[in-house]
């Protein structure tokens, strides 16, 4: 292995971090208010069986490429097939792309959990307080520089010191404060009736918008296509098991999703008599309808700035998994410092982040697509080159090279018990569902189905 590389200390730490990356916004603001308009128990079952294949499948490639070739994403494909460099400069534009607008959502909630503390939860609840925040000239730029620039620091001390350590910090305290927050929140007056709604299926509800729902949102939540698996599959240890890594991966990430929806919908449920409309509020749920919800509440003031901790941990280490691969593609394309790499990529970030941070406000007037640039980004890189970037993956793994050089690194400490699903879901299906992915997300951002 290249000496000069970073590693994760234990196979703990590896899935501590990736589990970071993967629980994040996605977690606790998008699967909640997908699972209860698409058919709540039935979403929950589709979600988890394709947890286990499709997911499963995907996470594991991208960690075994990463360790096979002791590469960040952009050389790794290469390494294996020159011809197919270009899978890799295509995934690194991802991170890039990300990395900036998710660290203006980050300082969203920097403001939030300020403002729950500060001012208390009456403050953050009034009508119009998020449009006239987000719209503000200034504040939004500024909150994200702050989110930015910790997400660098920590970063700037390496993947053991910094990234690991930051990890170990924060999911142990994440996942404590979920279940606090679950369980206040399902012992509200009200909210059974949101807990029963979360999890018994509705049959009517569910359609093959269910289906790609599910895994559009399973894709998104597991960090896959944008080199960050790739990124820390590199740094783990030769003698880690990677097939049990995966799984205690999607047990994490699953698990928080769950939490969250227990969070979020029976609390609703109980503010708003029973409405589930109001869980359909897209950003707004998280900044607009839950600030109400706190308010409502006794000791709402505290259970809310608990609430935003929790989110900024969760913010924190998937920017954290984004910036370090930006930052290691720069170390590994140009040799140059860690410390360097880290700055350049702050200097993106903030260049980038600029155009999303005040795309509601000064810049509004400019909206490619007919999007503010946060959409915009948002939408290029999880609608567009995310499922192109996968299905690309499974093509050259499942086709190009040859699946011996995947399988048989990963049996290298794990008997695989998965490996025929890995195989069969690798060459044939994953591709079918990917391209389905894709096909409708462009068909439903064109505005000619809805999803
Ligand atoms: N997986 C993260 C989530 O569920 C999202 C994410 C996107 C993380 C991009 C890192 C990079 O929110």
């Amino acid at each position: 292995m290249n000496k000069k590389r970073g590693s994760f200390s234990s196979r703990l730490g590896f899935v501590l971090a990736a589990a970071g990356s993967a629980v994040g916004l996605g977690n606790l603001w998008r699967f909640p208010y997908l699972a209860a308009k698409y058919g709540g128990g039935t979403f929950l079952v589709i979600y988890l069986i394709l947890a286990v294949t499709f997911g499963y499948t995907l996470m594991t490639a991208e960690i075994t490429l990463g360790r096979k070739t002791r590469l960040s994403a952009v050389g790794a494909y290469g390494k294996l097939d020159k011809r197919f460099n270009f899978i890799g400069l295509l995934t690194c534009l991802v991170p890039i792309i990300i990395v900036p607008y998710y660290g203006v959502v980050g300082g969203w909630i920097l403001k939030y959990f300020g403002v729950f503390i500060l001012e208390g939860a009456e403050t953050a609840a009034a009508d119009d307080y998020f449009t006239n925040f987000i719209t503000n000239p200034w504040q939004p730029f500024v909150l994200m520089l702050v989110f930015l620039t910790i997400t660098a620091v920590i970063v700037s001390f390496g993947v053991k010191q910094g990234v690991e350590n930051a990890s170990r910090f924060m999911m142990p305290v994440l996942v404590v404060l979920s279940v606090v927050i679950a369980v206040y929140s399902c012992t509200r007056s009200g909210a059974w009736e949101g807990v029963k709604y979360y999890i018994t299926p509705h049959l009517s509800d569910v359609s093959v918008n269910t289906l790609l729902g599910a895994l559009g949102q399973l894709f998104y939540s597991m960090s896959l296509a944008m080199g960050i698996m790739i990124t820390y599959g590199s740094y783990m240890m030769d003698d880690n098991d990677i097939e049990n890594s995966v799984k205690q991966i999607e047990i994490f990430d699953t698990g928080i999703a769950f939490l969250a929806g227990l969070m979020i919908i029976p609390a609703v449920f109980a503010f708003s008599g029973g409405d589930s409309g109001a869980l359909n509020a897209g950003a707004g749920l998280m900044f607009v309808t839950m600030p109400k919800v706190f308010a409502s509440m006794s000791f709402g003031s505290l259970i809310g700035a608990v609430f935003f901790l929790l989110v900024i941990f969760a913010a924190l280490t998937s920017n954290i998994s984004l910036f370090e691969t930006v930052v290691s593609i720069l170390c590994d394309e140009f040799h140059i410092s860690r410390k360097l790499s880290c700055v350049i990529t702050y200097i993106i970030c903030v260049v980038l982040g600029l155009l999303s941070a005040l795309g509601y406000g000064v810049l509004s007037g400019i909206a490619p697509l007919g999007m503010s640039f946060l959409d915009f980004f948002d939408f290029i890189s999880n609608s567009v080159l995310m499922p192109i970037v996968a299905v690309l993956t499974c093509i050259f793994l499942g086709w190009v090279v040859d699946t011996n050089i995947i399988t048989d690194e990963v049996k290298k400490n794990s008997t695989f018990g998965r490996e025929g699903m890995f195989r069969i879901m690798l060459k044939w299906i994953a591709p079918i569902f990917l391209v389905a992915i894709l096909v409708s997300s462009v068909l439903n951002a064109l505005g000619i189905i809805s999803i």
